[in-house]
This record gives structure tokens, C-alpha cells and sequence, in this order.
């Protein structure tokens, strides 16, 4: 059996959480690779919301197994907290869970570290999360982490003089670290969390495969925030593309199969840094305040813009991209026209090649025109419904993107979920 990847295609949030639910009856598996409690995935069904940080978006359905493979960063606490609440409400979690014993730790001083990296950047913030992300990843790459495994060898030390260290660092920068508090509660939530089935997941993976099962990697963050292919700096620091799930479970690249990546009909960004097809004006607002884009993990305002077709061809080719699943088009119902970057003018010369440089004041967005489809798509069950002018759109991103769009969204809840044919 081979792997299907699902991932974002532009800065994040762009429904990977409410897909994942959607697809996961036709998997036996679903696995999380890369990124942490910076991840915000949101699923909508029978009038519930849940929004999961690190617990994959497989746990909803029919008791698949979920994984968080070796790539993922793992906050113990608000690991604790996330799957607690989901208990709460009837899941079986610690039967249905399994966590790599290679994950990386959060840890408090990670956090610490997250919010003095950023005041020392100043003006040049990346605007992180402040989950610790940037230090955890970097502790791992520098080959000072601290895994989940650890836990059951002489883990007192490890953890003392890991955060020795960053205690080190913190008041090198002029901070004066207290986390005492912080620290009970994550030790704590260290207890709490060996009471779940701590795996070597690669082994765990590759055996389901073996036995023909189906596995579904979910993908966090979007291409654009990969710390490799994003715009760096201001990206995430994991590879959030489809080579991540590769380093991120333990599998092959000759067992992917399908992938599957996700687009908004428009894009957005939270954080910092680069964006050319971003709209300030009204439309810009009109875009957020229909498409409720509010950070879903620190509530922040996302900032809105045209799809930009030079970024998400691009996204298509790193990743190898088999199928387009086009996300809030709903968003759009209303509105008269729609506009598509395909080309960036820069110094007067345009260019369909995403540039090693972003910045944004030197490129100039040649949009094509489109006319909106002025009709509430919200309740429709099927493609045959689509009126005209939103069937051209699509064969229109088709053409262009030349890759076929197998899924199209029209709402937050799971049922507003259409199937085209292939
Ligand atoms: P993720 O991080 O990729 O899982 O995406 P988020 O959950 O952070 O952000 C997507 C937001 O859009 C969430 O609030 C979803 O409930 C919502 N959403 C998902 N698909 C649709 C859609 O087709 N239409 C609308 N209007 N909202 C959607
Ligand atoms: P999901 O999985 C959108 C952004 C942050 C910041 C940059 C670095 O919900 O799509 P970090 O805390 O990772 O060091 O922040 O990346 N960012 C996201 N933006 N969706 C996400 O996740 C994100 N995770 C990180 O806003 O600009
Ligand atoms: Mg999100």
C-alpha cells in the first residue's frame, strides 16, 4: 500500500483539518508528520466545532488508528489539555492514539526563548506563534533535544541540563526567565502522557502499509511557511511539504501516493512577512469578515488577498501535487468579479517563477479578471449545480494549475463537502 499526503498549498489555514475529517472513513490510519501546537485545524459537524493542535484530525470518525509521527513537537501540557477536553466529549483517545517515542519536547524554556527571539528581532519579527516552535526544532538540529522517549531514561537530567542551557541563553539576552510554575505543570503533564501507547511509529507505520492498510499524512502550516522553500525567513521551522512526510513518519519516497493539496478560492497569511497579492483595502476586509479569518490558534487578524497562481503552481511542483482540493469558495458567493494573480512584474519585467526574494514592494501582481457567480453555493450536494460562471473559474484554475481539482468546499461543515468526478 502507498501513503496519501495532504497539505496546505499557501500560508496555512486553508482547511486541511476539515478535509482530513472528511477523507479519513476511507483510511485505516491518520498520521500528523511536522509542526506542533502552532497548528490550528478546525472540523465543523453535527453543529460542533473542535479546533486540534497536535492531536491529528482522524479522531472523529469510525476509530481509525491516529499517529504523531517522529517530525511533529509535542507541548506536554497542551497536549494534556487538548486531549482531555477531547475525552471529555466521548473520544476514546488513549485507544486510538499513538505518539512516537522520536518526537521532540517543548519545552517551557522553548516558549521563553520563542517570545525573546522575537523581541530581539524588533521591528523584523517573524510573528510566530510563541508555541516555541523556532527553539524546539532548533534544539532537534542542533542536537540538544529532548525526546519523548527520554521520559524513560534518566529523563531529570536530560531535561535539567537542557534547560540549564536555555536559562544560559535567556539571560544572555537580557531576560530574566521564572517559569516555576510552568515547569510543575509540564512535569506533570509528562506523567499524564506516559499513559498513552509511546511507539516507534516508523515501525508502526511501515508495518500497517505491509498489511495492506491505507495511511492519510496530514499535513500543518502551508508550503509557503516550509523553512526550506517558504519565505524564508519568515516561514515555520519544519518542511511542511511532501518530502516532510517522508523524514516526518519514517517512509519511503517510493510509497507516496496521492497528494492531495489544499488551496482557499483567495489567500491569506497570519504573521509577518511577504504576501504580493495582499489587499488593503476593502475588498481585503470584505474577504476576512465573510471568511471569519481569525487566527484559529492565537485568534490574529489574517491578512487577505487574491489567489496568487505563481505561489500555488510553485507549491504544486515542490510537492507533485496529484489533486487540487479548493477550499471556501463560499467566501466569494457575492461578489461581482474575482481577480487571479498569474504573473509577478518585477522591475518591469514579469515572471510566472516564484523569486528567491519576495519582496513584496518590488513585485507587481498581474491579475486576471473573472466574473463572480453571484449565487449562494452553500446548500448544494452536487457539481451538477455549479451555474456557469463558477464552472469556468474552475476550469479556468485547471488549465492553469494543470493539475484536475477533485474536491471543492463551500462551507465549514463537513457536509459542505463536493466530489467531483476525475
Ligand atoms: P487548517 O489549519 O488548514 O486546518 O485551517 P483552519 O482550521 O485554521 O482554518 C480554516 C477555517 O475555515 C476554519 O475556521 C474552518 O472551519 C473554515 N472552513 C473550512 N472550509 C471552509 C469552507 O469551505 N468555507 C468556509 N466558509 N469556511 C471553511
Ligand atoms: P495550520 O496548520 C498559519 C505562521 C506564524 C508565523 C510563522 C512562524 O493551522 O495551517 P511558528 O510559531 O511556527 O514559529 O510561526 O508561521 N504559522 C501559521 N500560519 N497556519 C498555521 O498552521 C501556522 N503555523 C505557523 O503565524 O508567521
Ligand atoms: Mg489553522
Amino acid at each position: 500500500m502507498k501513503i496519501d499526503v495532504l497539505l496546505g498549498l499557501q500560508w496555512g489555514d486553508e482547511g486541511k483539518g476539515k478535509v482530513v475529517d472528511v477523507l479519513t472513513p476511507r483510511y485505516d490510519a491518520v498520521a500528523r508528520f511536522q509542526g506542533g501546537p502552532n497548528a490550528g485545524h478546525t472540523l465543523e459537524f453535527e453543529g460542533k466545532k473542535y479546533v486540534l493542535r497536535s492531536i491529528p484530525s482522524g479522531i472523529f470518525q469510525h476509530g481509525q488508528v491516529n499517529i504523531i509521527g517522529n517530525g511533529v513537537v509535542l507541548d506536554p501540557v497542551l497536549f494534556q489539555e487538548e486531549a482531555e477536553s477531547l475525552e471529555k466529549s466521548g473520544i476514546a483517545l488513549k485507544e486510538i492514539l499513538k505518539i512516537s517515542k522520536k518526537v521532540h519536547l517543548i519545552m517551557p524554556t522553548h516558549r521563553l526563548l520563542d517570545a525573546a527571539n522575537e523581541k530581539a528581532k524588533g521591528g523584523a519579527k517573524i510573528g510566530t506563534t510563541g508555541k516555541g516552535i523556532g527553539p524546539t526544532y532548533t534544539d532537534k538540529i542542533s542536537r540538544n533535544g529532548l525526546r519523548l522517549g527520554d521520559v524513560f531514561h534518566d529523563f531529570k537530567t536530560k531535561y535539567t541540563n537542557a534547560r540549564n542551557k536555555h536559562i544560559a541563553t535567556l539571560k544572555s539576552m537580557g531576560e530574566n526567565p521564572e517559569f516555576e510554575e510552568l515547569e510543575q505543570r509540564w512535569l506533570k503533564a509528562i506523567e499524564y502522557i506516559k499513559g498513552y501507547d509511546i511507539v516507534d511509529s516508523e515501525y508502526l507505520i511501515n508495518s500497517l502499509l505491509r498489511e495492506g492498510k491505507s495511511i492519510l499524512c496530514e499535513g500543518a502550516q502551508g508550503t509557503l511557511l516550509d523553512v526550506d522553500f517558504g519565505s524564508y525567513p519568515f516561514v515555520t521551522s519544519s518542511n511542511t511539504i511532501c518530502a516532510g512526510a517522508c523524514s516526518g513518519l519514517g517512509v519511503a519516497p517510493n510509497k507516496i501516493g496521492e497528494v492531495f493539496g489544499i488551496f482557499k478560492a483567495y489567500c491569506t497569511r497570519v504573521g509577518s512577512g511577504p504576501f504580493p497579492t495582499e489587499l488593503f483595502d476593502e475588498t481585503g476586509k470584505r474577504i476576512r469578515d465573510l471568511g471569519h479569518e481569525y487566527g484559529a490558534v492565537t485568534g490574529r487578524e489574517r491578512r487577505c488577498g487574491w489567489i496568487d497562481l505563481v505561489a500555488l503552481k510553485y507549491s504544486i511542483m515542490i510537492n507533485g501535487v496529484t489533486q487540487l482540493i479548493m477550499m471556501k469558495s463560499d467566501v466569494l458567493d457575492d461578489f461581482d468579479e474575482i481577480k487571479a494573480c498569474v504573473a509577478y512584474k518585477i522591475n518591469g519585467e514579469e515572471t510566472t517563477q516564484f523569486p528567491f526574494s519576495i519582496d513584496e514592494n518590488a513585485i507587481e501582481p498581474v491579475y486576471v479578471t473573472l466574473p463572480g457567480w453571484k449565487t449562494d453555493m452553500t446548500r448544494f450536494k452536487s457539481e451538477s449545480e455549479f451555474p456557469q460562471a463558477f464552472s469556468d473559474y474552475i476550469k479556468f484554475l485547471e488549465k492553469e494549475l494543470e493539475t484536475p481539482i477533485t474536491i471543492i468546499s463551500i462551507g465549514p461543515d463537513r457536509e459542505q463537502t463536493i466530489e467531483r468526478n476525475k
